[in-house]
């Protein structure tokens, strides 16, 4: 039998049952690749289901309100991917009166859609022969053809394009996609790959050669850098303070005000004093402090209670206040403050 062919029955065979396998609506397949870039399918799928549920078709993620989207998608992480796919909703209401493009060309011109996604939506909507290229299929092509070059530049990933054009079935353009990227996923995994059960092990070079634990190969990978976040947690009768991020992977989410240093106690006062401008007096609460791993960042973080006697008016005019309960519940917030937010409620009972 042909590699296509066993992969293919393998994939039958083994594969799970997941809601966006059962429909060709490009607007349900689209939300669900943006789900799953950077994120496991387990932890995906509860998201898929309340964004289909909240927003059934484009149009109802067209009008949201980007507010709710970020509210809804808390937790899941790398947030520009929620903004493009509100930009990218409202292109396809206004300028495709609400009809998904169906071809390659105008699914990538959409914000946040690149070559992985746009070959996602166009074979599995559309049947279309466009091959998806992504970390799964790195690791299964890069073993099958023990390919050395690093895949996370472009000499790699130019032979891995090149090895899986040569497999690729143009036929069964959707199914080949879905089987390659499962079989990824389940049998071909990172660490300790199934190579004894596995089907394809007669057309694999890296078992052949002994190269399977060696493979994938990447190059000086991304180095962490360790930053320390120090937040302000005012406190006011029942209501709080806090600001909407301007830039960065947190962009438009809500942070107490932070300074980015480790400070004394002295320096969190002074710090507090220089922020507001009317004469208030701090008394200083509990602390929490926790750490926090994004794929570039090592976060200490350092939440600082600060109970004050009368309404604060801030110097920053971006601050502005909130009932202490509405944080990260209309207001949506990093994982790392919704650390802190329950620790609080635990902390309440
Ligand atoms: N990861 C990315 N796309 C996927 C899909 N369609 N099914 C399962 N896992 C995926
Ligand atoms: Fe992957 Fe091992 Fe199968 Fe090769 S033999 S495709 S490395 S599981």
């Amino acid at each position: 039998m042909n590699f296509n062919n066993l992969l293919i029955d393998w994939y039958t065979i083994h594969k799970r049952d997941l809601p966006w396998r059962h429909t060709k609506d490009a607007y349900k397949i689209w939300l669900s690749e943006v789900m799953l870039q950077q994120t496991r399918v387990a932890q995906g799928l509860p998201y898929y289901e309340k964004f289909v549920e909240r927003y059934p078709t484009i149009y109802d993620m067209a009008q949201a309100d980007e507010q709710e989207i970020l509210t809804l998608w808390q937790g899941l992480g790398y947030y520009s991917r929620a903004r493009n796919m509100h930009a990218a909703a409202k292109t396809v209401t206004d300028d495709y009166s609400g009809v998904f493009p169906n071809n390659y060309k105008d699914i990538l011109s959409l914000k946040g859609v690149g070559e992985y996604t746009a070959a996602a939506i166009a074979s599995f909507a559309f049947g279309l022969p466009h091959p998806v290229v992504d970390g799964n299929v790195y690791r299964v092509i890069s073993r099958m053809f023990a390919i050395k070059e690093p895949i996370n530049k472009p000499l790699g990933q130019k032979a891995i394009r090149a090895a899986v054009s040569e497999i690729f079935d143009t036929k069964r353009p959707a199914l080949f996609n879905q089987a390659i990227m499962e079989f990824g996923a389940l049998h071909c995994t990172p660490k300790n790959p199934l190579c004894t059960s596995c089907p394809l092990q007669d057309n694999c070079l890296a078992n052949e050669k002994g190269l399977v634990n060696t493979l994938p190969h990447k190059q000086g990978k991304t180095k962490v850098k360790s930053v320390v976040h120090s937040y302000l947690y005012f406190q006011h009768k029942e209501n709080t303070y806090i600001e909407k991020r301007k830039s960065g992977i947190w962009q438009n989410l809500h942070q107490f005000p932070l300074t980015e240093e480790n400070l004394t106690l002295f320096e969190l006062i002074e710090n507090a004093n220089l922020l507001i401008e009317n004469k208030v007096s701090l008394e200083i609460g509990p602390s929490f402090s926790t750490t926090h791993l994004l794929s570039h960042r090592k976060i200490t973080a350092h939440f600082y209670t600060i109970y004050l006697d009368k309404k604060p008016i801030f110097s920053k005019s971006n601050i502005f206040e909130i009932d202490l309960g509405q944080m990260g519940a209309i207001y949506p917030t990093s994982v790392l403050t919704q650390k802190f937010l329950n620790q609080q409620k635990k902390d309440d009972k």
